[in-house]
């Protein structure tokens, strides 16, 4: 057996404290901004449901696997995957693995923090009554001249950076474990707040009935954002995996995983924690956070004639309508965002410390100094991000494949989410069971290997999962078709 190894960050106080870290990567804008909206686009309830088996089948066995490697290898994915490689009689190549993620995460943190910085200016608007009996039209086109000004996005953008810069230098186990302690529970709260104003709403049925209602049409047929099927020459509908594999990339950036965020955060876990046990938890918190922002969200797209396939815009102009009419509403609303740019908070600092942990261990390079330089290059790439709602609202730089009609922010949120994220999911699931022997995995997940738990994970981790994703690719990239 190997000598358990130590890291040199620092580690968790206790679980409860990477239990709350590790819900603060995975709780963020992916649940509360994106999910509402692609699920919006995506057809509803048939798209939600897959997104829930995705999470049970792929997410959970993955989660599990890579806090088993993170805490195995202690070090920052990179170094981790290098050394485990070597470790288990493969190769050192799966360094390249550990470069997927910080690659992965640093082109996501790009965007992620332009769309918190929106989430920034919604504290500041909310809080000054701009949306005090507003109707739907002039929220919406609030929204519209705010994200249509380059200066405007460029300005929060850059706050929002620098604040995710603050807590990184700082080291992850400092503010961060005193924050999430509060936030988390915080936006938990609200959420219920917000869904007791949609039961309110005359629509909440058929909210509901969208969110749960699956129709599978709408998610194996092309169709236009949130509308009509796209027919081929003969007049047939055209079946796709597209948004399957929309819901599985979408499970994957939810949980925080395939690009070495919960890897790392693995690192720093104290020995002898249950790593299942704690997956569970973080992946059940995870989807509650997400299920309840489509509960409270819905109801108020369908009570005011909203289109629930309107985009990346949809929180941005549905909720401020409900803050806008309700009593306490400038409170309630500037709590909610708070809360958001809290959540999204903790999820950026975990983007961006798989790249900055590499930095201090191979370059020798200082924590704060680390984080500045990642920081700045980070903000400097988000800024084709900034660019792509307004003055680059047309450009489409790679016009091809499945980049067709893609503005920057599009791309980078497609390559992400969509293809690396499930890509190093894969391999990682793949490394787990096809080259580390069952004896460390049983060992690191602190189970027998004869227990049924851990042969459930295992079979899982081995077939289940790798077929499932490379079904969808497959689809994907026209090797299947069905
Ligand atoms: N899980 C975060 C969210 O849902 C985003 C994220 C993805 C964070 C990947 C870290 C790693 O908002």
């Amino acid at each position: 057996m190997v000598r358990k190894r130590t890291s040199m960050h620092g580690q968790w106080s206790s679980r409860w404290a990477f239990i709350l870290a590790a819900t603060g990567s995975a709780v963020g804008l992916g649940n509360i901004w994106k999910f509402p909206y692609i699920a919006g686009e995506n057809g509803g309830g048939a798209f939600v449901l897959v997104y829930l088996i995705c999470i049970a089948i792929i997410g959970i066995p993955i989660m599990m696997a890579e806090i088993m490697i993170g805490r195995r290898g202690r070090q920052s994915p990179v170094n981790t995957m290098y050394n485990l490689g070597i470790e288990s009689g493969s190769t050192s190549h799966w360094k390249w693995l550990g470069w997927l993620g910080v690659v992965a995460g640093f082109l996501i943190l790009s965007y992620y923090s332009v769309i918190a910085g929106w989430a920034l200016n919604y504290v500041l608007e909310t809080a000054s009554g701009t949306f005090t009996a507003m109707n739907a039209e002039a929220v919406s086109s609030t929204f519209g001249s705010f994200v249509g000004n380059p200066m405007a996005l460029l300005f929060w953008h850059t706050l929002f950076m620098m604040l995710t810069m603050f807590v990184v230098a700082r080291g992850v186990s400092g503010g961060l474990e005193k924050a999430v302690r509060f936030l988390m529970p915080g936006l938990f709260i609200i959420l219920l707040i917000m869904v007791g104003y949609a039961l309110n709403t005359d629509e909440f049925s058929r909210g509901l009935s969208f969110l749960f209602e699956p129709n599978f049409d709408n998610l194996l047929y092309k169709h236009q954002p949130g509308g009509e099927f796209i027919l081929n020459t003969s007049g047939e509908k055209i079946f796709t995996l597209e948004y399957v594999l929309i819901a599985m990339g979408h499970a994957f950036f939810t949980l925080s995983l395939g690009m070495g965020a919960i890897m790392i955060y693995g690192s720093y876990l104290p020995n002898r924690v249950s790593i299942a046990k704690t997956s569970f938890i973080i992946a059940g918190a995870d989807t509650l956070v997400a299920l309840l922002a489509g509960m409270a969200i819905f109801p108020i797209v369908f009570a005011n004639n909203l289109d629930p396939g309107k985009g990346p815009g949809l929180i941005f102009e549905t909720l401020p309508l409900a803050f806008g009419h309700m009593p306490g509403g400038v409170f309630f609303g500037t709590l909610f965002f708070v809360l958001l740019v809290f959540a999204a908070w903790s999820s950026s600092i975990s983007l961006i410390e798989p790249a900055v942990a590499w930095l201090v261990e191979n370059k020798g390079v200082q924590r704060v100094r680390a984080s500045v330089i990642m920081g700045f290059a980070c903000w400097l790439v988000g800024l084709l991000t900034v660019f792509s709602f307004n003055i680059w609202e047309k450009v489409y730089p790679l016009n091809f494949w499945k980049f067709k009609n893609k503005t920057f922010f599009d791309v980078l949120d497609y390559l992400t989410a969509n293809i690396m994220l499930p890509l190093g999911g894969l391999a990682i699931a793949v490394f787990s069971v096809w080259i580390m022997s069952r004896g460390s995995s049983a060992d690191e997940l602190e189970m027998p290997e004869n227990a049924s738990a851990y042969n459930l994970w295992y079979y899982m981790t081995r077939y289940a999962t790798p077929i499932a994703v490379l079904v969808v690719f497959g689809n994907l990239v026209g090797l299947i078709d069905f």
